[in-house]
């Protein structure tokens, strides 16, 4: 399975704050936004992935990530003109994914929870085995700000609507989506919305159509975060400082994820990596290698 991570878009809710700098490399807390979700991707195991932005911004992530070889992965990046919807992800990608599934992550949005390795490598085995879509939904009390399902007496989804005035249930769509390789043509199929983009909610509704889309529930064990507002960018970076904080332990570790899936081996990662040898990232990095080393 291939993975795409979409970091575009204009990042308006954002002013000024995104006016010189792209919404993903805001910092949460200690670290670039762009990290959460690409860390999410290589617990699910994913090793190629694709990183969309802006013409403008794609050189500074270019910068910022390099070829993933430092984390054992390989990153390659492509352009989106303009925000044409999430859904466009899948188009730009198309070349990209070639003939494998696909998952989609936004960049702004950060998953952290018990197990969550476990999840989503169940979620990538169910869509490379049985095929179809498989999202995710997490109980909010906006529900209007987001994609909303819906689901009948058995707990089956029945609908999903984007941002509906009057939400029927409380189960917002995350940002990450599995797909089997349909994926692809359905997007290219789907028309652009009243607002003029092409919807993710349009692809997850084609699959929903074919009885091909499977919603898991995130509990309230799992914390979901989008970023699109100054209030929900502050809440994410005191989630991961006050967790970071009790645990002594990091979330969004690209370095530390490569490390627990084996992608690379602690010592290769130290001698890859730029600046681990001083300041306290590199230190948590050096102390965790040791540590598991010889216990
Ligand atoms: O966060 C989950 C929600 O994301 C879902 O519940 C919704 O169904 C889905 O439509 C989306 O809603 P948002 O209102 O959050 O989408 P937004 O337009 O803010 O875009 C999400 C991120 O993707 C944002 O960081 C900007 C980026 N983006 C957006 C568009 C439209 C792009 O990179 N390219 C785009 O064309």
């Amino acid at each position: 399975m291939k993975g795409i991570v979409l970091a575009g878009g204009a990042g308006t809710r954002l002013y000024p704050l995104t006016l010189a700098v792209s919404k993903q490399l805001l910092p949460v807390y200690d670290k670039p936004m762009i990290y959460y979700p690409l860390t999410t991707l290589m617990l699910a195991g994913i090793q190629e992935i694709l990183v969309i932005s802006t013409p403008h911004d794609l050189p500074l992530y270019r910068r910022l990530l390099g070829d993933g070889s430092q984390w054992g992965i390989s990153l390659c990046y492509a352009e989106q003109p303009s925000p044409g919807g999430l859904a466009q992800a899948l188009i730009i990608g198309a070349d990209f994914v070639g003939d494998d599934p696909v998952v989609l992550i936004l960049g702004d949005n950060l998953f952290i929870g018990e197990a969550l390795r476990n999840r989503l490598t169940s979620a990538r085995q169910w869509v490379e085995e049985k095929g179809g879509g498989l999202i995710f939904a997490y109980h909010v009390p906006d529900p209007e700000r987001y994609g909303v399902v819906e689901f009948d007496s058995m707990e089956r989804p029945i609908s999903i609507k984007e941002k509906p005035e009057c939400p029927k249930t409380n189960w917002a769509v995350t940002g990450l989506y599995f797909y089997d390789n349909r994926a692809l043509s359905i997007a290219r199929s789907i028309q652009p919305s009243a607002r003029g983009e092409l919807e993710i909610t349009s692809v997850n509704s084609a699959y929903l159509e074919e009885g091909a889309l499977v919603v898991e529930r995130l509990s309230r064990g799992f914390a979901w975060l989008d970023t699109g507002t100054f209030d929900s960018l502050a809440e994410a970076g005191e989630i991961v400082r006050v967790m970071q904080h009790r645990q002594g332990l990091r979330h969004g570790s690209p370095e530390e994820v490569a490390w627990r899936m084996k992608f690379l081996e602690g010592k290769e990662i130290l001698r890859r990596g730029i600046g681990l040898d001083r300041g306290s990232y590199g230190q948590y990095l050096r102390n965790l290698f040791n540590e598991e080393s010889v216990s």
